[in-house]
């Protein structure tokens, strides 16, 4: 049909003809609000590089969780941010079923049952190297750090968590996870895989709110050569083979391509992590009053569902039920 027996401008005549035409709306539901945990009590610090942001001391991380639930975010991500006398190279804190992300699942789970809890599995924030696996020379060597990884994430399990998400890149390691999780009978709890992770220039200010950017080197070795849309394609496939129930895209925005062919290539729920450097880069433009910061969320946000996003880790979550009121 062509003009003027079609007219594009008919549907885009009101908001209310807008909104019923909308083929993509971004709800609670479909986000996950990713939370720092630190040790201590009733502290909170706000996170520099990620303005609004904070990491919480447990007790008072239990009401940002409970916070999130009552408000319709009902999945959280945690990362622990453990002191510098507490890393090594050997992911010691990481197992320790006493450790600050297992009480603090713990805490969580009792206080919000409910809340569908995920954990962060991998070695950088425990890292004296702030690399994501165990230091071999100059390597960071894949055989023994998915063994670690396993151990870690039946520690998550015991805690409580519903999910772990390994988002360290080493190979096999969802398979290694998935078994370990089936022998001590955790048959429930769910993988969410990074499985297309990019070496990436926007995870800055989250390596600021963990003190774990890494010491030698960079991550080049493990995670994906932002080149490549295929490669993702192997990685996803692979992952859901291992046994994920989730795979992710990260970062999400330079990859809205990325996002689309995974979704097309798996039957999976696909989740996208909008990273710290997308939220920290529309902050400081709406801070320097160059950009509307609540248009540009929804947008942001509705764009990487549209791209096939069925989940969204974001740190817009905040702003997100705020703009929602
Ligand atoms: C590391 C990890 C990173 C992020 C999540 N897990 C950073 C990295 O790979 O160095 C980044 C998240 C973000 O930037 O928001 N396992």
């Amino acid at each position: 049909m062509s003009f003027p027996l079609s007219r594009g401008r008919r549907l885009r005549k009101s908001e209310s003809i807008r909104r019923m035409v909308a083929e993509t709306k971004v709800t609670a539901d479909d986000l996950i609000a990713p939370l720092f945990v630190m040790e201590g009590k009733n502290k909170k610090e706000q996170i520099p590089s990620l303005p609004g942001y904070h990491c919480f001391t447990p007790d008072l991380l239990v009401k940002e969780a409970n916070f999130f639930y009552r408000n319709g975010i009902k999945c959280i991500l945690l990362f622990a941010k453990i002191p510098g006398n507490k890393k090594d190279n050997a992911g010691k804190e990481a197992v320790n079923p006493k450790g600050l992300m297992q009480t603090t699942v713990k805490a969580i789970k009792n206080a919000v049952p409910e809340l569908c809890v995920m954990t962060d599995v991998a070695l950088d924030p425990y890292s004296e190297f702030g690399h994501d696996g165990i230091v071999k020379g100059k390597e960071i060597d894949n055989d023994s750090t998915i063994k670690v990884l396993a151990e870690m994430s039946v520690s998550h399990a015991q805690a409580g968590a519903d999910f772990v998400a390994p988002s360290d890149m080493m190979d096999g390691r969802v398979l290694k996870i998935r078994e370990a999780l089936e022998q001590s009978n955790f048959h429930h709890t769910g993988i969410m895989s990074y499985s297309a992770k990019y070496a990436s220039g926007f995870y800055g200010p989250f390596r600021d709110a963990l003190d774990s950017a890494p010491a030698f080197g960079d991550k080049k070795t493990y995670q994906m050569d932002f080149a490549n849309a295929r490669e993702a394609i192997r990685e996803a496939q692979a992952d859901v083979e291992e046994g994920a129930d989730i795979v992710m895209v990260k970062p999400a925005l330079p990859y809205l391509d990325v996002i689309a062919k995974v979704k097309e290539a798996v039957n999976v729920p696909v989740a996208a992590y909008s990273v710290s450097g997308e939220y920290a880069m529309v902050k400081a433009a709406a801070k320097n009053g160059w950009m509307d910061e609540d248009k540009a969320i929804i947008e942001i946000l509705t764009g990487i569902k549209r791209a096939g996003a069925d989940l969204i880790a974001t740190y817009f979550a905040y702003d997100f039920l705020r703009l929602k009121k």
